[in-house]
């Protein structure tokens, strides 16, 4: 099939690169010009493993390209699918404006189009936006109307970054929300060579699947922290705790790891605005909104631990290594590391940090901090060392390695050292 997306970010990149390693036509659309270069030039914008190549290989074989052209694309394709940025406004509710304006532009594009054009909204977006925003704008600006000149289809990403590609091809389940048959037929045959079960359903179901499912995500890590709090101070290493939980198939052995908080571009603004939604409606979603409060706590922790063990931080270099939100990615949107930093500079410390692929992006947050070459040159001269990022890199630090440090204080935020390389250190919550 020929398909065009709007909005090429970690989402929109990995569903067009997707779906065109999966035999499909593929055009992807987006405002940043710089990015549609890169791509061309078959060089990703963001650090994906496997992302790279594939755009490499589908590039040469001619069957993907990006374009800053919405016209040209929605004119060549049969399916566009929506996957702009849904970021928080300050008060934590949904920012709908690039939703907002990808539908009218869309719209504006359908006007003059007369094959039957089926629309997805793919960005995560709460209940009733697709049908109260996208259609209505699309309505509004086409001059056409849904069910009979376009379809319209709601179809939730839960892919991991770090994983994108490995989760988009191999996905657990395909939602499908649809406005009538015809559009979700179209979609469903878009899936029809993927491995997973396909759930069709209304759009503002497939709207609340999301969301559902990132808070229950972010309620089980939230629930490991806790757990891991009361371990901390029982003596007790809570990941052996959770291997025993985990055993339970009821509950299963998936984001129980306990450590200095959860961040990325998802569960953090996804629980924020599903919070907004229900107050909204007159609903107090305690339980959502204990498990954010938590899970800010639980960010500067590793500082308060830090504090207890060498006093005052002020005018001691403290090495943070890794930044990114998780391995594997450059993503520091929301990441525990930011906060961090932030709480180490308050208190007049010096930070000195390191990370594998997330240091050009942080430069743009904190360009007064030293970057270092590499994890052993952050090391040197310390007075201390937090672990932020589980990076496989770290897994292979020695006591030689930390022997570089002024003095060898040692906390680990994410379950990353190896008691066999390196003596003495300690954890969030082991
Ligand atoms: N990042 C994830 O892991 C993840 C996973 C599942 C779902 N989501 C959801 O997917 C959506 C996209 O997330 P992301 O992380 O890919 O965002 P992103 O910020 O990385 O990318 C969004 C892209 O959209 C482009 N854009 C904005 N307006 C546009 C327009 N009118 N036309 C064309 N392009 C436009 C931007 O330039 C940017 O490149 C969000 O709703 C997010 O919540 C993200």
């Amino acid at each position: 099939m020929h398909i065009s997306i709007i909005g090429t970010g970690y989402v929109g990149l990995s569903t067009g690169v997707g779906f065109a390693v999966k035999g499909n036509e593929v055009i992807c659309v987006d405002i940043d010009k710089e990015k549609v270069e890169k791509i061309n030039n078959g060089i990703s914008p963001i650090y994906e493993p496997l992302l790279e190549d594939y755009l490499k290989k589908l590039l040469k074989q001619k069957r993907f390209r990006a374009t800053t052209d919405l016209k040209d694309a929605i004119e060549k394709t049969e399916v566009s699918f929506i996957s702009v940025g849904t970021p928080s406004k300050e008060d934590g509710s949904i920012d709908l404006k690039y939703i907002i304006d990808a539908s009218i532009q869309i719209g504006e594009v359908l006007k003059s189009k007369k094959e039957y054009h089926v629309i997805v909204v793919k960005s995560t977006v709460v209940p009733g936006t697709t049908e109260n925003v996208v259609l209505k704008n699309i309505e509004k600006s086409s001059g056409k109307k849904v069910g009979k000149d376009f379809g319209l289809c709601m179809n939730p990403e839960f892919l991991r970054e770090g994983k994108a590609m490995e989760d988009f091809l191999n996905p657990d389940r395909i939602v499908i929300g649809e406005f009538d048959k015809k559009s979700g037929d179209v979609v469903e045959k878009l899936y029809k060579n993927f491995q997973a079960p396909i759930f069709r359903t209304s759009i503002k179901t497939a709207e609340m699947v999301k969301y559902a499912s990132n808070a229950f995500l972010a309620l089980k890590i939230s629930y490991a922290n806790e757990i891991g709090n009361i371990c901390k101070l029982l003596g007790i290493d809570v990941n052996e705790v959770m291997k025993g939980v985990g055993m339970d198939r009821r509950i299963s052995p998936h984001f129980l790891n306990a450590g200095c908080g959860y961040g990325g571009s998802c569960f953090p603004k996804d629980v924020e605005a599903l919070i907004r939604k229900a107050k909204e409606l007159g609903y107090e979603p305690k339980l959502l909104e204990e498990a954010q409060e938590l899970n800010k706590r639980q960010k500067v922790k590793l500082v308060e631990q830090l504090e207890r063990k060498i006093g005052s931080v002020k005018n001691k270099t403290i090495c943070v290594l890794g930044l990114a939100f998780k391995p594997d990615s450059d993503d520091i949107r929301e990441a525990s590391s930011i906060a961090i930093i932030s709480k180490l500079l308050e208190k007049g410390a010096k930070v000195k940090v390191y990370d594998p692929k997330a240091m050009e992006n942080m430069k743009k947050i904190f360009p007064q901090i030293e970057y270092a070459s590499n994890a052993k040159k952050a090391l040197e001269g310390s007075d201390a060392c937090l672990i932020v990022t589980e990076w496989d890199e770290f897994k292979k630090l020695t006591d030689t390695d930390f022997g570089k440090m002024k003095n060898k204080i040692i906390l680990e935020g994410r379950r990353v050292l190896d008691r066999k390389k390196v003596s003495n250190f300690d954890g969030i919550c082991w």
